[in-house]
């Protein structure tokens, strides 16, 4: 006889994820979400050796740390080197007329495995060197941000790294490394990751003069939308730049304070 019992995820346990999950972190999971959800979470059943969700629910209830993993399995962290190119080609003009300040720092407020942060500081090193620029990397997913902070990407990952940049900032691995790459550490040291919570006002990171916050807002209903935009623009220079995603848009967040500049770029004001 199989001892495999299917474990079942029953509405009103999902419905309890789907209020955590929102009052954490802000995300909408709407009820089409229920079997990723369930597929994603049954590796932390199966880390504590549970066979049913009120069980790990009970768990998660009792301890914040639990929530930080269940925070982990449920983001999507979807991303890769130089995203929507006309961001970057943007970058470039701009930080040509930034050039004269003693120091440019953009912040990658979504920034997932790190490749949107250091996409974004080498066209940076290239321009100003490494004295003129700082970039800082945060995310709500701490797994995502320890692969980040170790700047080692699969091998086919560099595909999308502009020659220029492969060549002087991409080292390829060598013996059981061949099918990696590693981000050099002469860049690395410009880039710094740290968590932050976009529901939460970030104090003691300072201000940015251009902020990439791209392919998150997509979770957020306009409500959070609204909330996270407020908040980091606490963080942005006047005068400053905020770019989202090319498929994102801020349709109804009134904010005084944003002037629309481009398709998915906006200036403080
Ligand atoms: C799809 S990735 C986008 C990565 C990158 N910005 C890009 O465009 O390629 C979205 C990221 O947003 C993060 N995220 C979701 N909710 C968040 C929140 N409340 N605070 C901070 N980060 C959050 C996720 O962990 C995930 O890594």
């Amino acid at each position: 006889m199989s001892n495999l019992v299917e474990i079942i995820l029953q509405d009103n346990e999902f419905a309890l994820i789907q209020k955590l999950i929102f009052n954490t972190v802000g995300i909408t999971l709407d009820d089409s979400k229920k079997s990723l959800v369930k597929n994603r979470l049954l590796k932390r059943l199966n880390f504590y050796g549970l066979k049913k969700f009120s069980d790990y629910l009970r768990i998660v209830q009792y301890n914040r740390d639990e929530i930080a993993e269940m925070v982990n399995q449920i983001t999507t962290n979807e991303t890769y080197f130089f995203r929507e190119q006309s961001h970057f080609d943007f970058l470039v003009k701009t930080i040509e007329s930034l050039k004269s300040n003693s120091m440019i720092r953009v912040w990658s407020a979504a920034a997932s495995l790190g490749a949107e942060a250091y996409s974004i500081s080498m066209v940076l090193d290239s321009i100003l060197g490494a004295s003129k620029y700082q970039v800082l990397g945060t995310d709500i997913n701490t797994q995502v941000l320890e692969i980040a902070k170790k700047g080692v990407y699969p091998l086919p990952w560099v595909d999308k790294i502009p020659l220029s940049y492969k060549q002087a900032y991409c080292l390829k691995g060598k013996n059981q490394y061949e099918k990696q790459f590693l981000i050099t550490p002469e860049l690395q040291k410009n880039v710094r990751f740290s968590q932050a919570n976009l529901l939460e006002v970030q104090t003691g990171i300072g201000k940015f003069d251009i902020i990439f916050l791209r392919n998150v807002l997509i979770y957020f209903n306009d409500e959070i939308k609204a909330l996270v935009i407020e908040n980091i623009l606490r963080n942005l220079h006047e005068g400053g730049y905020l770019i989202i995603s090319l498929t994102e848009n801020l349709r109804n967040i009134n904010n005084p304070h944003l002037k629309q500049i481009d398709t998915s770029i906006y200036k403080k004001v």
